[in-house]
């Protein structure tokens, strides 16, 4: 099938577009996303299928909820699509940074990132990411009630920036640290088609954002500037990384200061909350599932014997890591992937027209029973070899896929394991039962009102 604007014409008037709750619908559907967008897409899927249409107003939207889908539009035709209206606001905060950058001008930064995501480079932040998981295992207390989800959002935060800014958080940095907190609460607002108006109110809660924003520009360009002037290499950290990269491959050049600050920040943003959900939803699930967290606290004392794990430890922990991917299958902490037309694409014999907003719910691809039989069972057998076999990568988008793809996936991934290993040889979390947990999709999937969790700590 062509895919030009005449036979999208075409395929309009002969009524060739996907199906979908009509006009009428639309309205309920936009209601509802911002309500539990999650519920709403699982709605939209059980009424009308893989592919959705609905309008907001002149805007189409389409709804892709098969993986197979997805990664025509993630790989495929990548091309044909550009990163969505949620992105285009998050500009606010991180500039041209890796998330939000567009084109040529995206694929030389990528390219200069990437070394800093290397393998080897990575594996010397371990010691860090077991630092911070042992400094919330000591102020864990034996039957003392946590919130669990504040702790792996402090823990994921001071990770990526202690890797980002050097082993040893000075001030500056642990500034940088909270302001992005702050202004991150406030970036769920940013799904909000409204933002540009309300940040032009004099509401205090906006104007704090906007003090954020300020204090984050002004003292990320202070530690650079101060890098800068003692001479940027030795250091190892992923800053001295970034300052350091040179195009090789384009036209030599580096990045300027002003570049490094909303890379800088990107990394913080897209590097914390996101691991944070996903060890929240495993420890969740760890706690809903005994014979599960059985054996991988069977796997913990064998791998480790009692000491701490490293990132040699980390690669024998197949368990440990088939846990993380499962809890985050039922739970993805980015729970729905966004893009724009730039031409129209014709993707799953329809026609997706340039300027349509393409919506991808990862919540609900991973919850494809064609993919993963009995989907709501929760069963880390399926990321063993033998519950893989013969099920494709993009069977499971949890990363996105083509060159936007997660840099940061080896990261999560020795973060997440070196995180579990470490608390889950030292304590057993069980849930309080006065609090329930509540799932809510903002910008990423967390908890609403916390993890509150009993640590009861081990024998040794
Ligand atoms: C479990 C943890 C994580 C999950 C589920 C996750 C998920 C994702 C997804 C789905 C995307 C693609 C977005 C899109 O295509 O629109 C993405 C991109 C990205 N992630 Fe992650 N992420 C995680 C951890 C991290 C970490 C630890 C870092 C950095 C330290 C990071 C940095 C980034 C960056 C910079 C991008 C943009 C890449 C590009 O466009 O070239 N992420 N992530």
């Amino acid at each position: 099938m062509g895919d030009g604007p005449r036979e999208y014409r075409t395929l309009i008037a002969t009524n060739r577009l996907p199906p979908g709750p009509g006009v009428a619908g639309s309205l309920r559907v936009l209601a509802g996303l911002h309500r539990d967008p999650t519920a709403v897409m699982s709605e939209l899927r059980g009424r009308h299928g893989d592919l959705v249409h609905f309008r907001i107003g002149p805007q189409h939207v389409f709804v892709v909820m098969r993986a197979d889908l997805a990664r025509e539009v993630l790989v495929t035709h990548q091309r044909s699509f550009k990163k969505g209206p949620g992105f285009e606001r998050a500009r606010i905060v991180l500039g041209n940074g890796l998330l939000t950058s567009e084109g040529d001008f995206h694929l030389r930064q990528r390219r200069m990132l990437q070394p800093a995501f290397h393998r080897r480079v990575v594996d010397t932040y371990a010691g860090i990411m077991l630092e911070e998981a042992r400094r919330v295992g000591d102020a864990w207390s034996d039957g003392e009630p946590r919130d669990v989800a504040a702790d792996m959002t402090q823990l994921a935060l001071r990770v990526v920036t202690r890797a980002l800014f050097g082993a040893e958080l000075d001030a500056g940095a642990e500034r940088i640290g909270h302001a992005v907190a702050e202004v991150g609460e406030f970036f769920d607002y940013l799904t909000i088609a409204l933002l540009p108006v309300l940040l032009r109110t004099p509401l205090p809660r906006v104007q704090r954002f906007k003090q954020g924003i300020a204090e984050l520009e002004e003292a990320t360009a202070r530690v650079i500037a101060e890098r800068r002037s003692a001479g940027a290499g030795a250091d190892g950290d992923l800053l001295s990384i970034l300052l350091a990269a040179r195009d090789v491959e384009g036209d030599g050049t580096g990045m300027t200061d002003e570049q490094v600050r909303d890379e800088a920040l990107t990394l913080i943003t897209a590097g914390h909350e996101t691991t944070a959900n996903g060890l929240n939803w495993t420890w969740y699930q760890l706690a809903l599932h005994p014979e599960v967290e059985e054996r991988f606290h069977a796997e913990l004392d064998e791998a480790l014997d009692g000491a701490p794990a490293g990132p040699e430890e980390a690669a024998r922990l197949p368990y440990t890591e088939a846990v993380f991917l499962e809890s985050m299958r039922l739970f993805p902490p980015a729970w729905g992937i966004e893009r724009r037309a730039v031409t129209d694409q014709a993707i799953g014999g329809h026609v997706i027209p340039a300027g349509a907003a393409v919506l991808m719910p990862t919540f609900v691809m991973h919850r494809d029973p064609r993919l993963f039989p009995d989907p709501l069972r929760f069963d880390p057998g399926r990321f063993l070899p033998e519950g893989s076999a013969g099920r494709p990568d993009w069977a499971y988008p949890l990363f996105g896929g083509g060159t936007r793809k997660c840099i940061g996936v080896g990261f999560a991934m020795l973060e997440a394991k070196l995180v579990l290993a470490e608390l889950g040889r030292r304590f057993r979390l069980r849930l309080d039962p006065s609090r329930p947990v509540v799932p809510q999709a903002r910008v990423s999937l967390r908890p609403r009102d916390g993890l509150w969790m009993i640590p009861e700590r081990r024998a040794a």
